[in-house]
């Protein structure tokens, strides 16, 4: 069943705007907030004027002195005076939690066309307070020094997966152990960025540097190595959202569902090998729109650290439990697979400014499936799904967005 059939009305991403990722010397928060909101407008066909209602998706958490960002949007023109702009926050999902509150403002009828951003400038900030921000989004570490950040949360991940899997691999004929699937989700990531634009890092570092601890990829927390992480990224990307297109906008995109989900905070309250809530988001967005993982032609997903692509493999359905390594190992989530994940290069090469990186992934989806993707073009894209996480698997988000 449609968005139209169970809510009454089609929602639509109708234009988009999407910065340039890395270390954005040059531009500050608001000026990255403004040229991607600019362009979605454009693109859109629409004028400023009618844009009802902002939310912008914001981490920040300590990384910019300026906690209060909602209204920087509206510098991009006097004719958004009075628009009602919100910030969202729920950690690095906070770019989708920007998104499902825009979708349903404009279900619910309070607001035809709402402009959604995501954006972080993360880089203005020494190594030492982003991490202890980033570490604000862990209920156990929260306030307290660690020397591995985020990565050592998500390498406690690792090793319990590997203890309670091995290297995930049930089948007869894999040989590989858990570094080098992470490896090999990693080189996918790396090569597949190499078509990306926007992307941070356009280095095709192939299969046998990432799966090699080296100088030049140390190991940051056992058993992650430095190319099993994301960057730490500057960037922004907007989406303009509405019931129907003018004539103006570029091909739209619409969205045939999207599911919500939060988990348990503390770490004692869930299995780390399973995101639950992971799970969860993905039955209710692809149940919403009535399709199952079969109907996908290509998915762009939280690949924060590679451990979490792998787990991803599984919490959306591609494979049982435990079984993920066979998606890579055989094959399925390569560009030419049957199911080709982070075509963008992921958060892995494309980089991961963590609250816009939601929203980016529903331009680079929108932009997929309305065939204006460039070289990360795949042919036949009709429908593909966009999944965000806040935490180790704590605020997850899934959209199911298609062709129209
Ligand atoms: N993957 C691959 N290469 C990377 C990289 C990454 N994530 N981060 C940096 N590099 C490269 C740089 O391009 C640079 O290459 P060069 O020497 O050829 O010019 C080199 O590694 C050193 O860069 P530097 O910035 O000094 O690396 P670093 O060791 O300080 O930081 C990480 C690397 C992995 C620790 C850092 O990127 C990080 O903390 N990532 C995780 C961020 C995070 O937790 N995000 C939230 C997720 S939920």
């Amino acid at each position: 069943m449609s968005l139209k059939e169970q809510f009454g009305k089609d929602i639509l991403l109708t234009g988009w705007g999407h910065s340039k990722f890395g270390k954005l010397i040059d531009d500050t928060l608001e000026s990255l907030i403004v040229q991607v909101a600019g362009e979605a407008i454009h693109s859109s066909g629409l004028d400023a004027r009618d844009i009802d209602e902002i939310y912008l998706g914001q981490f920040n958490s300590g990384m910019q002195p300026l906690g209060f960002t909602s209204s920087l949007a509206l510098q991009l023109s006097e004719d958004l005076a009075n628009v009602p702009a919100t910030r969202t926050e729920n950690a690095c999902a906070s770019g989708s939690a920007a998104f499902q509150q825009g979708v349903k403002a404009v279900l619910a009828g309070t607001a035809r066309n709402v402009l959604v951003i995501g954006a972080e400038k993360m880089t203005d900030a020494g190594a030492d307070v982003v991490g202890a921000a980033l570490l604000g989004a862990s209920y156990e570490m929260a306030g307290k020094s660690s020397t591995t950040g985020f990565t050592g949360l998500f390498a406690e991940v690792a090793r319990h997966y590997e203890k309670r899997y091995g290297a995930g691999i049930a089948g007869p004929g894999f040989t590989a152990g858990l570094g080098d699937v992470l490896g090999s989700i990693a080189a996918k990531n790396h090569s597949n960025g190499m078509d990306n634009p926007y992307a941070q890092m356009h280095r095709d570092f192939g299969e046998e540097f990432c799966r090699t601890i080296s100088e030049k990829n140390p190991m940051v927390a056992e058993p992650l190595r430095r190319t099993d992480c994301s960057p730490v990224s500057d960037g922004a990307a907007a989406v303009v959202i509405s019931t129907s297109a003018t004539g103006g906008a570029t091909a739209p995109v619409r969205l045939a569902g999207f599911g919500h989900a939060n988990d348990f905070f503390p770490a004692e309250k869930r299995d780390p090998t399973e995101f639950a809530a992971t799970r969860a988001s993905w039955e209710r967005a692809l149940g919403m729109a009535g399709v199952s993982i079969d109907g996908l032609d290509f998915a762009e997903v939280h690949d924060c650290f590679t451990i979490a692509e792998l787990i991803m493999y599984e919490a959306m359905g591609l494979t049982p439990r435990g079984d993920g390594s066979r998606a890579i190992q055989e094959g399925w989530v390569y560009k030419d697979g049957r199911l080709p994940i982070n075509v963008s290069g992921g958060l892995k090469a494309k980089g991961h400014p963590v609250g816009a990186t939601g929203v980016s992934q529903h331009v680079i989806a929108a932009m997929q499936l309305s065939g204006t993707a460039g070289a990360m073009q795949l042919p036949n894209a009709r429908r593909g799904a966009v999944q965000n996480m806040g935490g180790v698997g704590i605020a997850n988000y899934v959209s199911v967005l298609e062709a129209v």
